[in-house]
């Protein structure tokens, strides 16, 4: 009897060593920091004092996320807010335009609205930050790093730990390519050979990104832009659900993409490059299909009319203003670019295995 006893309370006490070890392994960051390249999609603050109309500090956005309005281009929270959470980090990453040297430690978010892998990408917007100049951000960035930490050695290694993840292109297209009254590009290249030099420069950028000291690097390829209700609105669609050859334009981006991914793991000896295959991921498990239409009121940009009453119910819709997917669609992209449920979704690592790999 006694000794039954003995085993029972030993068995609880297994069980909840078990549960508290649980709960430790959640809390335990997967990496020591995460570091954010993009545009809008991504974009948590940066453009809010720039000279742009590509900003999103304004009510109805953020009317899902607790402290209210940020800068962020959606109801709540970004895919690299939730990829973030998912690598257990526990506060979000800040945005450039305001870290401090103790937040620089965990991460730095240099995403800018209307920014493109093209320097004159947006411009018809006003100021951006566009890739090129993130990667100079970034650059200030390892030198405060450095300083802080008195050990050159100490800081390489630490920013080898890190996890980046880089997501750009849809402007490029958006506000580049799409509009031949404005740039010169949709005018004077074919979608092959335009998606063939954006690949060459963007190649340039992501061996910068690992010269200075990236290793774990997750590209997200395009998604289908076609599909926005912004872009449906301005081409039509002729009957299709979305705008066809704006996503036979941007799939020519994406087949480019993942064999630069290839040769980036190959040329660069420590490179740990992963595609994130978003047209993959937003291809519903179940075969749902939700309707291409905006949560909120439309201005003529597509962005979300000032202080206007959005959608009640929000977890329904793919889009919160005509161009950005809402906190319910963010999350998504994020689980399945973190945990892959389809062979296809990231290759050759999702971000949880990227970020247990040791370089
Ligand atoms: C600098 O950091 C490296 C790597 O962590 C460590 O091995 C080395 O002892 C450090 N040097 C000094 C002077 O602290
Ligand atoms: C888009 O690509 C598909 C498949 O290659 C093709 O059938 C279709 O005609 C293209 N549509 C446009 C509008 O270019
Ligand atoms: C992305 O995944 C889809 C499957 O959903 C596949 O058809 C497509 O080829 C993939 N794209 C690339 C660039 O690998
Ligand atoms: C995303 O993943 C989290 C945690 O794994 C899960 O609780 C949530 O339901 C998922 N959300 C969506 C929209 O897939």
């Amino acid at each position: 009897m006694a000794s039954k006893l003995v085993l029972l309370f030993r068995f609880l006490i297994i069980v909840a060593l078990m549960q508290f070890q649980t709960v430790i392994t959640i809390a335990q960051p997967q990496v020591p920091c995460y570091f954010i390249f993009g545009d809008s999609l991504v974009d948590n603050g940066n453009n809010n004092r720039l000279r742009t109309e590509a900003k999103a500090n304004y009510s109805p956005y953020g009317i899902d996320f607790p402290p209210g309005v940020t800068g962020r281009f959606t109801n709540g929270l970004t895919s690299a807010d939730i990829i973030g959470q998912l690598l257990g980090l526990t506060d979000f990453i800040p945005p450039f335009a305001t870290a401090t040297n103790q937040e620089i430690i965990r991460g730095v978010n240099y995403a800018s609205g209307a920014a493109g892998i093209r320097d004159d990408t947006g411009r018809e917007l006003g100021d951006r930050i566009s890739l090129d100049r993130q990667l100079l951000n970034h650059a200030t960035i390892v030198s405060r790093l450095s300083l802080l930490q008195r050990n050159r050695t100490f800081t390489n290694e630490y920013l080898k730990k890190c996890i980046y993840t880089v997501n750009m292109g849809s402007n490029d297209y958006i506000n580049n390519y799409l509009m031949p009254e404005e740039y010169i590009a949709g005018r004077i290249y074919t979608p092959d050979r335009f998606a063939e030099l954006l690949i060459r420069k963007y190649s340039l950028q992501l061996r910068r990104l690992y010269n200075l000291g990236a290793r774990k690097i997750a590209v997200f390829g395009l998604g289908f832009l076609g599909c926005t209700p912004a872009e449906i609105a301005r081409f039509g669609t002729n009957g299709e659900p979305c705008v066809e050859s704006i996503n036979n334009a941007t799939m020519l981006f994406n087949v480019r993409l993942k064999p630069l991914i290839d040769d980036l793991n190959n040329d660069l000896p420590q490179g740990r490059f992963t595609f994130i295959n978003v047209t993959s991921i937003s291809t519903p498990e179940d075969g749902v299909v939700l309707p291409n239409v905006p949560c909120c009121q439309l201005r003529s940009d597509g962005q979300c009319v000032p202080n206007s009453i959005p959608c009640p119910d929000r977890n329904l819709f793919i889009w919160y203003d005509g161009y950005h997917p809402t906190q319910v669609a963010n999350t998504v992209l994020a689980n399945r670019s973190y945990t892959a449920l389809s062979p296809t979704d990231a290759s050759p690592y999702d971000i949880s295995r990227l970020a247990q790999l040791t370089v």
